[in-house]
């Protein structure tokens, strides 16, 4: 649970190593935000004011790429409204309306806002799950945000998603019953939660790891996903037209990150991790800018049928 150290003339990000020579400082120039995220921001954190809000914020991005110089924190990506423009986020909030006592993970969320979005667009608070193997993260987004545990019962949950005692792999469920409400704020790890969870957003996390560990972690999330007709995974992650080793330049940095196709993608979730035709799987290929270089990314889908 430790923080990686810029210290070292490696830092690992997952799998994904850089060399910390390499890492560049922080560019507050590249802080952008557009209408919709700044009105975000202006409702959650009560500062009105533009230049106070990009203090405060500027002030958090600092803190947080000490802690890890991720790609997403450099070029202000934990500020976008990205599960929220996914299509199957009117789904996950339908899900949190209508399904009794849905439970949303937000798995490796960083300091990201996904999971504030989705609880001020309707998901109960006090069912969601952010999770992270950096516990500064969590507390940082709590920074970012300026709540607190009592003002924000969502359950901030810091554990490895690969450590057994924290997930475990579990066969996927096929108990199609109602789950009972579980008491989130008493949770130690995701274990008890198997078959339980009706919405997952895993958005730029598997990209951190190598093509076993994907396939790992796939799995040991379909265990916690509930049976129930419309349960979904969601996620992106660096894209390729060929499954393999996919070289990004971020501002001078190399990062490698293992890419699977859309078919390969496919055929892991409908076939491998659940039993083939009990899924439906959406890949959708999409190009980002950061900053100033595209790169192609796949944003990805899996619902219970
Ligand atoms: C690139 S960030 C993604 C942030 C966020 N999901 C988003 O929407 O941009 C990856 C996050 O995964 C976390 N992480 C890395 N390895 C992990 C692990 N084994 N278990 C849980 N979280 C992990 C990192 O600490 C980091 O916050």
């Amino acid at each position: 649970m430790e923080a990686p150290m810029h210290e070292d003339s490696i830092i690992t990000l997952g799998d994904v190593t850089v060399h910390t020579a390499s890492v560049p400082t922080v560019d507050t120039c590249l802080y952008n935000l557009s209408p919709a995220q700044a009105a975000f921001f202006k409702t959650q954190t009560g500062i009105d004011n533009d230049e106070d809000l990009k203090r405060h914020i500027l002030e958090v991005q600092a803190k947080a790429y000490k802690v890890a110089p991720y790609p997403c924190i450099y070029g202000f990506g934990f500020l976008r409204l990205n599960l929220s423009n996914f299509p199957v986020y009117e789904q996950i909030l339908q899900l949190g309306r209508e399904r009794p006592d849905a439970v949303l993970l937000d798995i490796g969320c960083c300091c990201t806002l996904n999971h504030y979005k989705a609880a001020a667009d309707g998901f109960p608070a006090k069912n969601i799950i952010a999770s992270d193997i950096v516990n500064e993260f969590l507390q940082l987004s709590h920074e970012l945000f300026k709540t607190t545990p009592a003002s924000y019962p969502g359950c901030l949950l810091p554990g490895d998603a690969f450590d057994p005692e924290f997930l475990s792999i579990a066969a996927p469920s096929d108990d199609v019953s109602p789950v009972p409400a579980i008491d989130l704020s008493s949770l130690k790890s995701l274990n008890p939660l198997h078959g339980r969870i009706s919405a997952i957003n895993a958005i730029a996390f598997f990209h951190l790891f190598n093509e076993d560990k994907q396939l790992h972690v796939a799995r040991a999330l379909a265990g916690l996903l509930s049976a129930q007709s419309g349960s979904v995974i969601c996620g992106f992650d660096t894209g390729s037209r060929e499954k393999g080793i996919v070289t990004a330049n971020v501002s001078g940095v190399e990062y490698r990150t293992f890419s699977h196709s859309p078919e390969t993608w496919s055929s892991l979730w409908d076939g491998e991790v659940f039993e083939k035709g009990t899924v439906k799987v959406e890949t959708e290929f999409v190009e980002i800018l950061i900053p100033g270089i595209r790169h192609l990314m796949m944003r990805w889908s899996v619902t219970r049928l």
